[in-house]
């Protein structure tokens, strides 16, 4: 398929509403003619967590909506789009279903093209909207859903070279948010406190730095964040605003020096590859830290390799990089009948070992 595609995409997998039209002319950077999110956060609030249940019907009700306003954003309407883009999974099985019937709907009633989308696909070839990366690049996908080291060598071809075993990088900081009082989402409440304390006061744990490989743990720095405040309440009867602050500090420079070390590690095992342009790109709300964004961009600095973090807005859950994952898909010359289903589990790479377990916001794939 080489002529222009104008692809709308629909999200619903987490906690997100999304819709969104982009365009790509052959050769041309793509443009996104419109990008619409109706986040839940509010909804989900009195419960600490994601409720499946909530989510699906919010989704079921907002998905029309934000398909209109993207369709009215752009100015265009249905007849001038060439196929309609739907992440098919991995994600909370009631959200992710809400949007492929919402997009089955669509593309019957509008005689349009289907493609589905793996969500992490669709973090994982963002680079290529924002900033037309070049296979094979590096990604690192952080946020409060995931956390893999990913080599992009094609559209469809994701090695996936390490990963957490249990909470995602963003899950712990909401959860040490949530053991220091802190409001959700917990990474912007941990980073401002952060920067007023002193990350060498309490010595926290840097989880599986001592073994080989690119995996990660970081369910047992929120643990340890935890005792540390049992300790101070035994101690001294409360937490005073310095003690948060240092917590928080020494929290956060474990998770960036974790992060940093894994992906000194993760950077040799894609420069075997001998990759023309070497590029490290990271994705997902937890790029967003600064202290970990540094580290990051520090790392690949010192390897030599090319770093990109693309836009705060198309780094978390976005309706934008499915449609730009389904033009992808499309130049293949992929699409999917009626028959597309709804997946929960979907890993971007077949040949890697299962994730364990499951995320607040569903499975990690
Ligand atoms: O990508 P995202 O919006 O949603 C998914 O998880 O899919 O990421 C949200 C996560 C939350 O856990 C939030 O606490 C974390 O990203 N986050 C941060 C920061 N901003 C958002 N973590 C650390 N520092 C931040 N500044
Ligand atoms: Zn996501």
């Amino acid at each position: 398929m080489q002529q222009t595609l104008t692809v709308l995409g629909l999200e619903s997998s987490c906690d997100d509403t999304a819709a969104a039209l982009v365009r790509h002319v052959p050769g041309q950077t793509p443009e996104i003619l419109s990008s619409v999110v109706a986040g839940q956060t509010a909804l989900h609030a009195p419960y600490g967590g994601v409720v499946p249940e909530i989510a699906a019907r919010a989704h079921a009700e907002k998905l029309d909506l934000c398909v209109e306003e993207a369709l009215a954003g752009a100015g265009l309407t249905l007849a001038q789009v060439d196929a309609v883009a739907v992440t098919a999974g991995p994600g909370l099985i009631g959200g992710v279903l809400s949007g492929v019937m919402c997009a089955k709907g669509l593309a019957v009633g509008a005689g349009l093209p289907l493609v589905g989308v793996n969500h992490l696909a669709g973090h994982a070839l963002t680079p290529r909207l924002t900033d037309g990366l070049a296979f094979p690049y590096l990604m690192l996908l952080v946020s409060g859903g995931h956390c893999q080291f990913l080599i992009a060598a094609g559209p469809e071809t994701f090695t996936r070279i390490g990963g957490t075993i249990d909470d995602a990088p963003g899950e712990a900081f909401d959860k040490t948010a949530k053991i220091l009082g802190l409001p959700q989402p917990g990474g912007p409440a941990v980073e401002a406190e952060a920067a007023q304390g002193n990350p060498r006061r309490f010595d926290l744990p840097r989880p599986l730095l001592d073994r080989p490989g690119c995996d990660m743990s970081f369910s047992g720095l929120k643990t340890a964040v935890l005792r540390a405040r049992d300790g101070l309440v035994a101690a001294q009867g409360g937490i005073t605003r310095a003690d948060r602050a240092d917590l928080c500090a020494g929290f956060q420079a474990a998770v960036a020096a974790v992060l940093a070390a894994k992906s000194r590690r993760a950077i040799r095992a894609y420069l075997a590859l001998a990759p023309a342009t070497p590029m490290l790109a990271v994705a997902g709300g937890v790029a967003a830290n600064r202290a970990i964004r540094a580290a990051l961009e520090g790392v690949a600095a010192e390897a030599g390799v090319g770093f990109v973090a693309p836009p705060l807005r198309l780094c978390t859950d976005n309706a934008a990089m499915i449609a730009w994952a389904g033009i992808e898909r499309l130049r293949l010359g992929h699409r999917d009948g009626m028959d597309l289903g709804a997946r929960p589990r979907w890993p971007l790479d077949a040949a890697s070992p299962a994730m364990l377990g499951s995320g607040k916001k569903g499975a990690k794939a």
